[in-house]
């Protein structure tokens, strides 16, 4: 084994055992040969036979996957103590200190916890304690993590149990996507617009009788479809709920810590002159080491603490998280991979836009630093999601051993958000890959033509992939792509399902 790891059981005993033992509901990646991955460096995971992979996806690995200096720095804290926080230590202050001085100075307070979900559940308890609100504004197609107090704002999630399944207290604002959404790059002022959707729920809301508590957003929507809200939407959004008695939650879960590149924030891209009330972080935070924070002001946790409750969490903000979360900092500022998101991410999007110039089947290509969507449509008038296309290329990906997902409500935008240390020439690999199988599937869709085919012509191509494909299907899928009867992704593609978060 490379690495020196032993392979204690076959692939086929993994997988035997994980499907005795592992709830149902806990989903692989690429169900139908998923894989085993057993190690992994920087941008590259490495599977039980020494196969190398190309990953795309993992923005958890945000410094690159089993970096040296987060490793030593784990290591030496574990051989001299872990424990918790209600003893004096000074990696906790330290890390804090740090940690808070990447953002605006009234940010400067923190809870440790262990996932974002933790960090999502106590940013609503710190914001209904404020002013004893109980409402929450969310966006459409929102995640926010597993618990049940985010189930509940979470559409992405919600939605999939039904029709009547969205609590009283929750309200759902559209999404700020200007290329899909109500308001598009041809309206004169999408963020006022989409401000002014939340601002009418604030007042229907108050009509009832009902006060919000909060209004939470990813600065980004990442699973929503890699959404980036136009400039000055937050800032609007934070006016209009500041008035109603909420504050203002931005989840950089997924976005944070430099992935956008010329800010450490993606809260920041909105401009100088918005600061959120609560921020939450999670996933790169700790490069896979499971932590997680909410910073907050101090007026609101003071408010918190004068509910007299303790907050007290066994693991959040132990020495070895915070050593490793130092270090993390540390890793982003020596390497420069901010400077690093914005070289490489600015490349990986000028390869893209020639994609676009080139292919029907891309509709739009959106990113900033090492967050980039490509949209992929069957219509560029209608924007029809090219939803079986989609997840066609990302099997056929994966069989040239590149890790890449598709995502958005219709499944048909391909996500990157690759470890920060991706390089120039994995953005040309990937790219050149991609030019290739989308050359494949317009020549046997005829899309290339020029003249857009009919939703139920565009399932031609026989794969291997395609049954692993149908499994891979998500949540909101119009279905249009994905007709069994044509035999390009037959099945449960057509049949919204669950999807896997990444
Ligand atoms: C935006 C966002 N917030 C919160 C979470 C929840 O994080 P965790 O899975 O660590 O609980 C996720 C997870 O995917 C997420 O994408």
């Amino acid at each position: 084994m490379p690495g020196g790891m032993e392979e204690r059981y076959s692939k086929a005993e993994t997988l035997a055992l994980r499907n005795k033992h592992i709830g149902p509901s806990c989903k692989v990646f690429f169900a139908k040969d998923p894989l085993k991955i057993v190690r992994a460096q920087g941008q590259y995971m490495f599977d039980e036979t020494g196969e190398k992979y190309l990953d795309c996806i993992n923005n958890v690995a945000h410094v690159g996957h089993s970096h040296p200096y987060v490793i030593k720095a784990a290591t030496k804290q574990m051989e001299l103590l872990n424990t918790n926080s209600r003893f004096l230590h000074d990696n906790l202050v330290q890390y804090a200190q740090r940690l808070t001085a990447t953002l605006p100075e009234k940010l400067s307070v923190c809870y440790f916890v262990n996932s974002g979900s933790e960090a999502n559940d106590l940013a609503l308890r710190l914001a209904r304690q404020y002013h004893g609100h109980q409402d929450v504004i969310t966006l459409e197609n929102a995640y926010h993590g597993h618990v049940t107090s985010l189930i509940d704002i979470s559409p992405y999630k919600f939605n999939q149990l039904g029709k009547d399944s969205k609590k009283e207290f929750v309200h759902v604002a559209p999404s700020p996507d200007i290329y899909r959404g109500k308001y598009r790059e041809d309206h004169p002022d999408p963020a006022s617009a989409y401000a002014e959707e939340v601002k009418k729920i604030i007042e229907e809301t108050q009509n009832n009788g009902r006060k919000i508590a909060a209004f939470i957003a990813e600065s980004m929507q990442s699973c929503g479809g890699q959404v980036i809200p136009p400039v000055g939407y937050f800032q609007k959004v934070a006016e209009y709920v500041r008035a109603a008695g909420g504050v203002f939650i931005a989840d950089e879960v997924q976005v944070g810590f430099g992935r956008v590149g010329k800010h450490f924030w993606a809260f920041q891209l909105q401009g100088e002159d918005f600061v959120p009330d609560i921020v939450t972080m999670g996933k790169p935070i700790g490069n896979g080491h499971p932590m997680s924070c909410v910073v907050t002001t101090k007026e609101i946790a003071e408010s918190f603490g004068a509910s007299g409750l303790e907050y007290f969490n066994t693991f959040g903000g132990n020495p070895v998280s915070c050593a490793i979360g130092l270090a993390v900092l540390e890793v982003i500022e020596k390497e420069d991979l901010q400077g690093n998101a914005t070289r490489v991410g600015n490349y990986l999007l000028d390869l893209l836009a020639e994609q676009k110039e080139k292919h029907p089947l891309v509709g739009d290509i959106r990113g900033i630093g090492l967050f980039v969507g490509v949209d992929l449509v069957k219509d560029q008038q209608k924007r029809t999601p090219a939803t079986a296309e989609a997840l066609h290329l990302i099997y056929k990906l994966k069989e040239q051993k590149i890790l890449l997902s598709a995502d958005g409500p219709h499944r048909n935008v391909l996500k990157f958000k690759p470890p920060m240390c991706f390089t120039m020439e994995n953005a040309k690999h990937v790219v050149g890959k991609i030019d290739v199988l989308l050359t494949e599937i317009e020549a046997a869709t005829g899309m290339k033509t020029g003249n857009n085919m009919p939703a139920n012509a565009q399932c031609k191509i026989k794969t291997s992939s395609q049954a692993e494909s149908a499994n891979e299907s998500t949540s909101n899928t119009n279905g249009a792509a994905c007709r069994q009867e044509n035999g390009f992704y037959p099945e449960k593609c057509s049949v919204p399902s669950k999807r896997i978060i990444t």
